[in-house]
């Protein structure tokens, strides 16, 4: 089909919930994509985080094919290889010691509020069911994570959310303790704000924030749906502040693009549930944990935290340099793989549809910043492709 006839059905049949870029890929490798039509683009967002081996990776197309061939779904109501192996290889990487699979980063959060509430109510507190939350967060469109989800652009038409959330501004550690009541369940934090704007929670801040719950006895939950699995430079976004959280959640690229999420916690509060309390029907399935077991292998394998860190030093000096001449770069920021780019002009949709036309898929959120997830594999020859040509576009559009 020709990419007007796709957009032709799509208006007519899907329902109107993207405002879509005039584009169609058709198939991916590595850093690449093309579109029907055969152009060429260099993939700096990675279906939002999401492609951390980039496209077509041989160890997970072979993982993928194989198991399908083999069995795709047989339920929870029967033991899964490979679901028992990735709980294994993500609770020996990390501070969980078990492991729920979900199908989405929102269903993956849905659990940990679930959790943390059962968790007071098995203890004896039933009342204690408040969350914490913080301002300019996301943490899914689910009716419970909108409620956590600190951006009221999200929430203002689906009211009642809900209840018994509340969000504090980032880096305010006075601000948090203030929405501290004795009913205070959890404190649930992305340490990099994704959705946000890619807005870093501060070594202090969160090193304050573990404190304060082990004083109130108030649960941590991470969420690192967007900034875990390498992302950052580390595994896991909580592990450049020497914190570890009670329970932290994964989605996006845990399985490279087969969906997967994973609630994750330490066993004290894990063993809450029990048979009944909490289930899925497609979460953990064979197909999903047999790509998340593939996905996580070859990050932990091929060093990727590593080549994340190094390649997101290399890509922060090298807008940091632009931003030098460039009166247009007001700000960059973030860790490893996740890099905010703040404008001085609110044209970021503008600069990334001419990112588009010039071969380079970037994102944008809101009205001035440009935000790059490139796949974890992305080498300095895709980042000095994109410099010069991100230079010129900023340069015409300032
Ligand atoms: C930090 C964070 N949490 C949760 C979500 C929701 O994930 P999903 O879209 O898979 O439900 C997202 C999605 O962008 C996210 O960035």
């Amino acid at each position: 089909m020709r990419l007007n006839e796709i957009v032709e059905l799509d208006k007519k049949y899907y329902m109107n919930t993207f405002s879509r870029a005039p584009v169609c890929f058709e198939r991916g490798e590595g850093m690449y994509l093309w579109d029907i039509d055969g152009k060429r683009y260099t993939d700096l967002l990675a279906g939002i985080a999401v492609s951390a081996l980039g496209h077509s990776h041989p160890a997970l197309v072979q993982a993928i094919s194989d198991q399908a061939s083999k069995l795709i779904h047989c339920s929870n109501l029967y033991y899964i290889e490979y679901q028992a192996k990735l709980a294994q290889l993500i609770a020996e990487n990390s501070c969980a010691d078990r492991v729920f699979f979900a199908n989405s980063g929102a269903e993956a959060n849905e659990g940990a509020i679930k959790l943390a509430r059962l968790y007071y109510r098995k203890k004896g507190y039933p009342e204690k069911y408040e969350i914490i939350t913080l301002e300019k967060s996301f943490h899914g469109r689910t009716l419970a994570t909108l409620a956590a989800t600190g951006q009221a652009k999200y929430q203002k038409n689906y009211s009642p959310l809900t209840p018994k959330f509340q969000s504090v501004p980032i880096n305010d550690p006075e601000a948090l303790e203030k929405a501290v009541t004795p009913n205070t369940c959890a404190v649930m934090i992305e340490p990099i704000q994704g959705e946000g704007g890619v807005n870093p929670t501060t070594y202090e801040y969160m090193r304050g924030v573990r404190e304060l719950c082990d004083q109130k006895d108030i649960l941590l939950i991470f969420d690192e749906v967007q900034c875990g699995l390498g992302r950052t430079g580390k595994l896991f976004g909580y592990q450049h502040y020497d914190v570890e959280p009670d329970i932290f959640t994964l989605a996006k690229g845990l399985a490279g693009g087969f969906p997967i999420g994973a609630l994750c916690a330490r066993d004290f509060v894990a063993s809450a549930f029990e048979p009944g309390d909490h289930g899925s029907t497609f979460g953990g399935n064979p197909l999903a944990c047999r790509a998340g077991y593939a996905v996580l292998s070859t990050i932990l394998n091929e060093k990727l935290c590593e080549n994340s860190e190094r390649m997101g030093q290399y890509l922060m000096d090298s807008l940091n340099g632009l931003k030098k001449d460039n009166p247009m770069i007001r700000e960059v920021r973030g860790k490893g793989l996740m890099v905010g780019i703040e404008l001085a002009k609110p044209v970021a949709k503008a600069v990334n549809m001419k990112c588009l036309e010039q071969g380079f898929l970037v994102g944008n959120v809101g009205d001035s910043i440009i935000r790059l997830l490139p796949p974890l594999i992305i080498t300095k020859k895709e980042i000095d492709e994109f410099i010069p040509v991100f230079s010129d576009i900023l340069s015409n559009e300032g």
